[in-house]
């Protein structure tokens, strides 16, 4: 797709994307020129994102690896390449430990972490022949801390997208891919809304944050467009935490 001058528009594709922060993602997007994809499970939200985003959409469960190479697949045939992948999809199950059962970490794990994998690797299929591109994974600071709120499965999985941000930056740099990550705290979306629901909990997050405030889908969205930008040529393998200085405490 041109856009007015004829320029052809960056792809972006995200994850997620019929969610607070990939609804976000794609207004912010899409204010920077890309053409924007997005790809969720919940076909319901998908519809309304597009309605309000005014993006394209693909029904997609980042977990199902077959569908993600099909998926995947109809964006290399559209022909315009891949220039963004935000891997931003994510669930979390909260609870004390001994309260985790096995499936419901496995669920946790396939989305939030073997999702962002599969989803590098089919993009990794588009971009490193193209010679370049940029991917955006969405971590937290439940990947950098022990967290507040005990919720084992979500910090192993995003401390894993950590680490998978920085392995697959010092393995694609040489095909022109750059690999970052954000790392938002507690940000107001449906995620959150159990912990938004207990008395205190926005006083309490307050207590450990100098900014005082949880952040916004925008925030993030921000970040993500920072580090899939220009401004960003040299930064790859990194995780932006985007926190209000939670971490800085
Ligand atoms: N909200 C927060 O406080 C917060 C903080 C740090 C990081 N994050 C991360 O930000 C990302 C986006 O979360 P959000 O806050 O926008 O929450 P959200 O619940 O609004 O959005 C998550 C989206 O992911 C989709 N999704 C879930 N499982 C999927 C699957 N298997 N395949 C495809 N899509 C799937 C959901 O349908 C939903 O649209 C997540 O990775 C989350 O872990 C959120």
């Amino acid at each position: 797709m041109q856009d007015e001058s004829g320029q052809i528009a960056p792809v972006a594709a995200i994850t997620g994307g019929a969610g607070g922060i990939g609804r976000a993602c794609a207004a912010t997007l899409m204010r920077e020129g890309y053409r924007v994809i997005l790809l969720d499970h919940d076909e319901n939200a998908l519809d309304m994102a597009c309605g309000e985003t005014g993006a394209t959409a693909m029904a997609l469960d980042v977990a199902d690896p077959q569908a993600v190479g099909r998926v995947f697949a109809r964006i290399d045939q559209a022909g315009q390449g891949l220039d963004l992948l935000v891997n931003n999809a994510g669930i979390a199950i909260r609870g004390p430990t001994l309260a985790c059962r096995p499936q419901d970490w496995d669920r946790v794990i396939a989305v939030n972490l073997t999702g962002s994998f599969l989803c590098a690797q089919a993009a990794g299929r588009i971009m490193i022949p193209r010679k370049g591109g940029n991917i955006v994974n969405v971590a937290s600071i439940m990947g950098l801390s022990g967290g507040l709120y005990a919720n084992l499965s979500y910090q192993a999985s995003k401390g894993g997208v950590v680490n998978l941000t920085r392995a697959l930056a010092a393995e694609w740099a040489c095909h022109g891919i750059r690999v970052n990550a954000v790392a938002p705290t507690w940000v107001d979306t449906d995620l959150i809304a159990p912990l938004k629901a207990e008395p205190g909990f926005v006083e309490r997050v307050g207590l450990f944050t100098p900014m005082r405030r949880l952040a916004s889908p925008g925030d993030v969205a921000e970040a993500v467009a920072f580090l899939a930008g220009p401004r960003a040529a040299m930064t790859t393998g990194h995780v932006l935490p985007v926190d209000g200085g939670f971490l800085a405490i």
